[in-house]
């Protein structure tokens, strides 16, 4: 019997050609993953199934080699053999997956093949910056790029799925997953996601080194209430939609074949139980025709939600919200069944389910070839391939924000240099959090890649991240003393950023703080290079630094791309993609805020009853889209094309940039609007454009964007989508608090 249905399965693959190789780019969601052909083999298999099997493919359980969260289930294999499991993550390597893979092909009923999914956020093996590093290069073809080879890697190494990519927006830098995302901005996490989805998904979902993505965390788990992990968000349905899901439905317009639901509730209701998120506007709206799985544990979590009395009770809510499979928790597998049996849950919708998995395997080539991602020569070729570490070293150098410099940027190669603090020697810290499986055994530290450039150099750790032990200071400012110039290496370890790292401060620890004083008295200048996950409140440091430079954690050879910008090998050209408070007390602050109704103006008579706070400044201490680099570029003609224009008219805006400094540099130039009446308000500013421009010393260029009315359009009072007549500003400059102003009226 066994050997025959896996023979009526091969017969039914080969049936027809093979799977069609897909373009994706972005197309409404609802154009992708119809394949008619591959719907009729995916009946033909779902006919031989077994109701146990079906619900086995809503199943996935962790291979516990790596565990990212509570272990309920070792006894995996048992259920991979009995076609009781359809899907694993956390294995990898092509030895590790052949074997669990010939498991389910060679030992079960019908030979269904698994899928292996895994956490490749910002590489595999050869690790990229963090997200949130990646996002300040605002370089789209280098994240695509990056994308792209962590998907030949995990391909080559097994997988066939990421956990990725992390589209929620964050505005609160307490969160410590604030780092796996693009930032705050709506514009530009929803290009970073396209990017990433066609990187990690390629043009050809069935080619054997492209692997598919996954939209997560839907929905809006970047805002929790306090920065904490995993805490209730709470919002209206116009911030919902105009600034939480753009990102998620770019994804998936993007061709993502797959969504993630996250782990906290949204008006009541817990995203794995949400049928509004998951049926009404993931299906409904926007016709998504992938699978949606949940986050770790998800569904059993909804009990102490409080929004069920049991697991049982949970995995009816999930199923009938519009949950695919059920990551680690073994709701399904348990109860679906009995659910089906008493009426809860229709077997269609199992059924439906289940399709939805299938379906993927078909489009991954997996009923053609199980063992596609499984080839070891290849696995050895591409793993760590020098084309990839060095792709990974440029995406590092873009990543870098210069946030101050005051000339002491960049060193010259004959000073005797001193280098101080608890990241100078950094190696496992320089991949970051999320780094999966990369490894650190050959990365070099920013100490000894400065190396490359001057042998001149001193070295002091000075203190630890934390705590109170200052007995390093002494040797610090001793070497300090010695030297003609010091850089100083803080920041946090890795682990205080990523799933379960929130802060209630984003100021560095003290003792950092203390040990860049001890170092400043010795009057040296002093370039302070940072690294860390999410923005950090620098009003101390940036007082007793001369340069500072956000280094974020930049990969595998992030060593070399710091020694790279600190030297000028590479002129620096981040900006950030997130605002940097003054102090903590400030959080949430971001550039597209609204203008209240008592806004605060310097120039004011009134002082007091304004929107101000008593002692702090309303404005952060370093805007979105802030980074410097060591040309000077000075902006100024900033035309618009017509005074006015009607709704089907196209606006041209254009503006000279002149690069007048000595050297050749990059600039993110960036265009801003703001609608100054709205029958909703509006924020006073919104990233609309931006290009990234080359500018040879002393060279003029002149950049031209087109606004056309899609630009202007929001969720007006009635919740349609469209734009309004009236008085719009234009903003162009370098970071979205310089830029050169003007105006137009858009007619009825
Ligand atoms: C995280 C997800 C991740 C999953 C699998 C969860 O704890 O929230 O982002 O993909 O674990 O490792």
């Amino acid at each position: 019997m066994k050997i025959l249905n896996v023979i009526i399965i091969m017969a039914i693959v080969l049936s027809s050609c093979k799977t069609n190789p897909k373009e994706i780019t972005n197309k409404p969601a609802s154009a992708y993953f119809k394949d008619q052909k591959i719907e009729r083999k995916v009946d033909s298999v779902l006919n031989l199934m077994t109701l146990e099997e079906k619900i086995g493919q809503t199943v996935l359980f962790s291979s516990g080699w790596d565990v990212t969260g509570p272990t309920l289930n070792d006894n995996y294999l048992k259920y991979v053999k009995e076609g009781l499991c359809g899907n694993i993550f956390n294995a990898h390597t092509v030895k590790y997956n052949k074997r669990l893979q010939k498991i389910a092909v060679e030992e079960t009923r019908l030979g269904i093949p698994l899928l292996f999914g895994y956490d490749v956020i910002h590489g595999h093996k050869t690790i990229f910056p963090l997200s949130l590093g990646e996002a300040s290069s605002w370089d789209m073809t280098a994240i695509e790029k990056s994308a792209r080879i962590s998907a030949i890697e995990a391909s080559a190494s097994g997988l066939n799925w990421t956990f990725a990519p992390m589209c929620d927006i964050s505005r609160d830098p307490r969160w410590g997953r604030i780092s796996e995302g693009a930032g705050e901005d709506v514009y530009l996490a929803k290009k970073i996601a396209a990017a990433r989805v066609h990187g990690f998904q390629g043009k050809d979902l069935s080619a054997p080194n492209t692997i598919m993505a996954c939209v997560k965390h839907f929905a809006a788990y970047g805002a929790p209430q306090g920065g904490r992990d995993y805490n209730t968000v709470d919002m209206s349905d116009r911030v919902l939609r105009e600034t939480y899901l753009p990102p998620y439905k770019a994804a998936i317009d993007a061709g993502a074949a797959t969504v993630m639901t996250s782990f906290n509730e949204l008006d009541g209701v817990p995203s794995s139980g949400n049928h509004y998120l998951l049926t009404d506007i993931l299906r409904n709206e926007w016709g998504f025709n992938g699978f949606v799985v949940t986050d770790y544990t998800s569904i059993n979590e909804m009990v102490d939600h409080g929004i069920v009395a049991d697991e049982k009770e949970a995995g009816e809510l999930a199923m009938n919200a519009g949950v695919d499979m059920d990551m680690q928790g073994s709701v399904y597998l348990d109860h679906l069944k009995e659910l089906i049996r008493e009426g809860k849950v229709d077997e269609k919708r199992v059924e439906e389910a289940a399709r939805r998995v299938l379906k993927m395997k078909f489009y991954l080539g997996l009923f053609d070839d199980p063992y596609r991602y499984l080839d070891e020569k290849r696995e050895k070729e591409m793993i760590y391939n020098p084309d990839h570490l060095k792709a990974s070293l440029d995406v590092a150098k873009k990543s870098m924000v210069l946030l101050q410099n005051d000339g002491t940027l960049p060193l010259s190669g004959n000073k005797k240099i001193a280098i101080i603090g608890p990241h100078a020697k950094a190696t496992v810290n320089l991949l970051g959090s999320w780094r999966a499986s990369g490894g650190w055994d050959f990365v070099t530290s920013p100490f000894d890649a400065i190396k490359k450039y001057n042998k001149n150099l001193l070295y002091a750790k000075g203190c630890s991240f934390n705590g109170n032990d200052k007995k390093g200071f002494a040797e610090a400012v001793s070497a300090a003393k010695k030297s003609d110039v010091v850089l100083v290496f803080l920041g946090a370890p890795e682990n205080w950023s990523g799933e379960a790292a929130s802060r209630t401060s984003i100021e560095l620890p003290q003792i950092q703080t203390d040990l860049l004083k001890a170092v400043r008295k010795t009057g040296k200048p002093i370039v302070l290079v940072l690294m860390n996950g999410r923005p950090l409140a620098l009003e101390r440091e940036v007082k007793i630094s001369n340069s500072i430079l956000e280094a974020w954690y930049p990969g595998t050879e992030g060593g070399f791309a710091i020694a790279d910008v600190l030297f000028g090998k590479y002129n620096p050209s981040g900006k950030l993609p997130v605002t940097f408070p003054r102090v903590t007390g400030q959080i949430p602050i971001y550039y597209d805020m609204k203008n209240t109704g008592r806004p605060y103006s310097a120039n004011s008579t009134e002082q007091r009853y304004v929107s101000r706070y008593l002692f702090t400044p309303n404005t952060p201490l370093f805007a979105f889209g802030h980074g410097l680099s060591y040309s000077h570029f000075t902006y100024s003609n900033l035309k618009l094309s017509a005074q006015e224009i009607t709704k089907d008219q196209k606006l041209e805006v254009s503006v000279q940039i002149k690069n007048d400094s000595k050297v050749d540099g990059e600039e993110t130039v960036q265009l801003y609007i703001r609608d100054l009446v709205g029958s909703v308000t509006r924020p006073v500013k919104q990233l609309k454009g931006f290009q990234k421009v080359l500018l040879k010393a002393g060279e003029t260029k002149t950049i031209n964007f087109i606004l056309s009315n899609d630009d202007l359009k929001f969720y007006r009072k009635d919740m349609s989508w469209g734009s309004e007549p009236g008085k719009f500003n234009v903003f162009v400059g370098g970071a979205s608090d310089s830029v050169l102003e003007e105006s137009f009226l858009l007619k009825d």
